[in-house]
């Protein structure tokens, strides 16, 4: 399942992408709310800094080692530090600066690749509990 970000109502798209993928791998409540606000915070952080972009989702794995990979990609400037960019207030616009640490911890992996040629793709990861 793939969503496409170019305005901020495409956020919300994400949103129910994000649960209906945590719902197929039949995530506790607790898995699929977090998993779900991370989502909105790299989708958003995608449309703001990165001017737009694509998120899918994929659930890979076997048994209880199955979960839900979400890969949201942009091709904007990119980040320039990204430990930086992890630090919990740290940010470079008009937001809180919690997106990103903030997603972090509420997943079971976020990995953050960027470059100023290739832009930004975050990876996310969920198991069902
Ligand atoms: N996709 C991206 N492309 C370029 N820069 C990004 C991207 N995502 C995050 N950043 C950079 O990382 C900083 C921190 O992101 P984070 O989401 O934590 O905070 P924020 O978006 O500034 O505020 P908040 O999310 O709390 O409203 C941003 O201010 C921005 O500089
Ligand atoms: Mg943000």
């Amino acid at each position: 399942m793939t969503v496409r970000l170019a305005r901020a109502t495409d956020v919300a798209f994400a949103r129910q992408a994000a649960m209906k993928a945590m719902t197929s791998l039949g995530a506790s409540a607790i898995k699929r709310t977090k998993f779900v606000t991370a989502v909105s915070e790299i989708a958003r952080n995608a449309i703001v800094y990165g001017g737009g972009g694509v998120i899918s989702f994929v659930i890979v794995g076997n048994g209880s080692f199955r979960k839900v990979v979400a890969t949201c990609s942009d091709r904007g400037p990119g980040i320039d530090d990204i430990k930086q960019a992890l630090i919990d207030g740290f940010t470079t616009g008009n937001g809180l600066g919690l997106g990103l640490s903030g997603a972090r911890r509420l997943v079971d992996r976020l990995d953050v690749e960027s470059s100023r040629e290739s832009g930004t793709t975050v990876i996310l990861e969920s198991a069902a509990r």
